[in-house]
């Protein structure tokens, strides 16, 4: 049995006080909640967050990092400076990190071998553009990020790898995959991982869909057999959507 995993990923919102204010709300009304639960504040609100979240049910997640631990980096973040403040998860590969800023899988996996061997757990985000899906190519897109993304990476491993299915049609747009063409999806996924690594690794393994989450959508995706989880973009910059969302059973 795999223990859903609601996830909500701030981007660039929130100053200090803003994200503070919204982590103490979400403390308070998701602290009997017995699925596993996450949040990324921007990285100048992490530290903050984390003194919040500390000792509670939501654990600390970053949304990026870099792919050195230090050095003549201007502008990154270590994961080592992600641990000293309390990060336990980091997300690697979100289709803006690809399509906005570039990032390559080659990078995206020294980072994830990176986060590996640092302590750090991993969700890494795969997802489609619309014009791959139309072409008839989702699946081998996706079926490269995941070869490329965990080139390398032992099965030992796997046990920190959560992967959030992303199609990147789906992301801020307010168009959701409908509940069966993600859990297609992610029955694909885990077939992948199973003939990269065994049947078990692949039948634990969690796999978050993201793309226009909401409080009226969470409930027929997470129903899927293969969807175990969700990563939240827009719904989870206010109580009043992220609560209701990892609520998505009551
Ligand atoms: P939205 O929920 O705003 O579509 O964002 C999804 C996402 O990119 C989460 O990482």
């Amino acid at each position: 049995m795999r223990t859903s995993f609601i996830a909500g990923n701030w981007k660039m919102h929130k100053t200090v006080g803003e994200a503070t204010a919204l982590a103490k709300e979400l403390v308070t009304a998701l602290a009997k909640e017995t699925c596993r639960i996450m949040i990324a504040p921007p990285f100048t609100a992490l530290l903050e967050v984390s003194k919040i979240v500390k000792g509670t049910n939501i654990v600390l997640g970053a949304q990026n990092m870099a792919q050195e631990v230090q050095g003549a980096h201007t502008g990154e973040v270590s994961p080592v400076m992600l641990k000293d403040v309390g990060v336990t998860i980091v997300i690697l590969g979100h289709s803006e990190r690809r399509h906005v800023y570039g990032e390559k899988d080659e990078l995206i996996n020294k980072k994830v071998k990176l986060a590996l061997s640092e302590g750090l757990e991993v969700i890494l985000c795969v997802g489609e553009k619309i014009e791959e899906r139309n072409a008839g190519n989702a699946e081998k897109v996706v079926e490269e990020q995941i070869k490329n993304g965990l080139k390398d990476i032992s099965p030992q491993h796997m046990k920190n790898i959560t992967i959030a299915y992303e199609p990147v049609w789906a992301i801020g747009t307010g168009v959701t995959a409908t509940p069966e063409d993600a859990d297609d999806m992610h029955a694909f996924i885990r077939k992948t991982i199973t003939a990269l690594y065994s049947p078990e690794i692949a039948e634990t393994l969690i796999i978050q869909y993201g793309g226009s989450v909401k409080p009226n959508n969470a409930k027929e995706l997470m129903a899927k057999a293969n969807i175990d989880g969700a990563l939240v973009g827009g719904a989870a910059l206010t109580a009043d959507q992220f609560v209701p969302i990892v609520q998505y059973d009551k």
